[in-house]
């Protein structure tokens, strides 16, 4: 049997630990044709389960958009456009459909260099694109008469780059009166999504569900990774499974990187200890990239909030361990990190990366 555990790309059958419960929510709210907003910290697990809920959907018709890296509203338009052409074929029935529907733009097709597929690239003529939209929501909605949709827009923060005021009024506007089509829109970094859905003065205030993704809960964890030991003639210990998924902090991604190497390797002599530092050492690049990245107060801050475990970080004492003069300095500083989901402040703040905030612990 191959090593069955995975810590890049998206997770699947046998990689997929449980979200039995979260895949059942998100399949009814798609069901009945209701827009929900999933969001996590990064790399919990939203678009492994995405992928999992809309392969399993039946009688609703998923398009899946990864916005991930656009820019503009042509970018958007042009991800939508491909998503549903992808569904299409042949290319030419698509482009001549896309002519028919979409009458502001032009289209070409070209082959996909890794898949070799072929894709449909619009061309847009200036302007304001609010129209194009409307024409392509329209069309979202003639789709959705025949079979109810799943349109799931993920790494949506990233419309909030498009500096085009209109967008987010436009989108609401057409999406609101969509009612067999289920919008989800997912992402990372929580105080983004947080103010276009929960700020009054935003267009697409309480336009869906609010759906954080939890953690994946330890037992489900153990019983998933103990059933593939058994399974590859591996059997490992509980209480090894337990001590992974703790030092992770219940993290999938890491929990994945853990066990992969545990299949490869066993535990050897030294242990997790080994394991862990062998971890962080090719990781360490992209940690100190992080880290490099904070300005002198938010490396203190990030250092506080580490070494105090998010407990008692206002104490002078605590302050002064790592080189703070005044609290408002930190408050300032956390308040950025927090912004840009380097920490979390749930009652007590916690580092996002519990792998980060070990490497950081090894800093002088
Ligand atoms: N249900 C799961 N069971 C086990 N591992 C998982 C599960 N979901 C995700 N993972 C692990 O976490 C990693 C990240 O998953 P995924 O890309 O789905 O997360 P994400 O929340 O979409 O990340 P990002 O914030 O970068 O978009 C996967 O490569 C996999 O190792
Ligand atoms: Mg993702």
């Amino acid at each position: 049997m191959e090593n069955p555990f995975q810590f890049t790309g998206i997770a699947t059958t046998p990689s997929f630990c449980n979200r039995k419960k979260e895949c059942v929510d998100l399949t009814h709210y798609i069901c009945n044709s209701q827009n929900v907003l999933l969001y996590s910290h990064r790399r919990f697990g939203k678009t492994s389960l995405l992928h999992k809920v809309l392969a399993e959907l039946d009688d609703v018709t998923p398009y899946y958009i990864d916005l991930y890296g656009t820019t503009t509203v042509e970018e958007f338009i042009t991800s939508v456009i491909q998503a549903i052409t992808r569904k299409v074929s042949p290319v030419e029935r698509a482009m001549s459909w896309l002519r028919d529907t979409l009458t502001r733009l032009t289209f070409q097709f070209s082959l996909d260099p890794i898949s070799g597929l072929p894709v449909v690239n619009p061309t847009f003529h200036g302007g304001d694109q609010g129209p194009v939209l409307t024409e392509l929501f329209g069309l979202m909605k003639s789709l959705s008469e025949k079979n109810r949709l799943a349109v799931v827009f993920d790494e949506f923060q990233e419309v909030t780059s498009y500096g085009d005021a209109a967008f987010e009024k436009r989108v609401r506007k057409e999406i609101q009166g969509h009612h067999r089509i289920a919008y989800v829109f997912s992402g990372s970094q929580r105080h983004l999504l947080s103010s276009m859905f929960g700020d009054t003065n935003r267009a697409f205030f309480k336009l869906a569900a609010s759906y954080p993704l939890p953690k994946i809960n330890t037992d489900h964890f153990i019983s998933w990774a103990e059933n593939l030991f058994v399974k590859g003639e591996k059997p490992i210990q509980e209480s090894i499974v337990k001590e992974v998924v703790e030092r992770c902090e219940n993290h999938p991604m890491y929990v994945q990187e853990f066990l992969y190497h545990l299949w490869e390797e066993g535990l050897g002599n030294l242990g997790l200890d080994a394991l862990e530092a062998a971890i962080l050492e090719r990781r360490t690049i992209e940690f100190i990239n992080l880290f490099k990245g904070m300005t002198p107060n938010q490396k203190k801050a990030i250092k506080l909030v580490a070494r105090s475990q998010g407990k008692g970080l206002f104490s002078a004492r605590n302050l002064q361990s790592v080189g703070f003069t005044t609290p408002s300095q930190a408050t300032r500083a956390l308040n950025t990190l927090l912004i840009r989901d380097e920490v979390v402040h749930n009652g007590s703040w916690a580092i996002a990366d519990p792998l980060f905030k070990r490497w950081i612990l090894q800093l002088g």
